[in-house]
């Protein structure tokens, strides 16, 4: 049976949700790292993601500056890392250097792979849309990789306030 919810209230029943790890490159070659939950894959051929990047993250000036970024998949052991890279800002700081994660040339794009990642997706830019208040950004994966290790599993978003598990 179902009550009528204020949408906020209802929203806060969605988790878990998942999380992935955007990576871009700074002009200064900066490794920067976004968390964000709102990604989907929207075509498996040719394979493509959109992933909602609001406007004040620096990670959606450098997809747009470049046209190209990584999507990891971080693992369980991440959840403190992922947390930084999703409640500081890029724009002045080094967070690839501070998140203490290690990185690895990536096969055709110039931002790097997340060496410890259960999966990576190297994307380039195809379009952005605007439906709402939120930048809705394309990109194409050109190439992927997964860790060696099987047993590496994701990270989630349990709950509300970033439960990350
Ligand atoms: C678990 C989690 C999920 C998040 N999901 C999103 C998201 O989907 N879209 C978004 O714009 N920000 C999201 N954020 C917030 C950004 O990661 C945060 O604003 C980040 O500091 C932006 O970094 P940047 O300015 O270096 O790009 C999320 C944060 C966390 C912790």
């Amino acid at each position: 049976m179902q009550k009528s919810a204020a949408i906020q209230q209802a929203w806060d029943r969605k988790y878990p949700e998942q999380v992935v790890l955007v990576i871009t490159k700074s002009p200064d070659d900066r490794i920067n790292l976004m968390a964000v939950g709102w990604v989907t894959l929207v075509s498996d051929e040719p394979p493509m993601f959109i992933c909602g990047i609001d406007d004040p993250a620096y990670t959606l000036e450098l997809i747009r500056r470049n046209k190209e970024f990584v999507i990891a998949y971080p693992s369980r052991a991440m959840a403190k890392e992922t947390l930084y890279a999703g409640t500081v800002h890029g724009h002045e700081i080094d967070k690839g250097k501070i998140s203490g994660l290690r990185f690895e040339a990536s096969s055709k794009v110039g931002v790097p792979l997340l060496s410890d990642a259960v999966a990576n997706f190297e994307c380039r830019l195809v379009t952005e849309y605007r439906p709402g208040n939120c930048p809705l950004i394309v990109g194409e994966v050109v190439a992927s990789s997964v860790n060696t290790d099987e047993r590496v599993t994701r990270l989630i978003n349990a709950g509300k306030g970033y439960l990350l598990q």
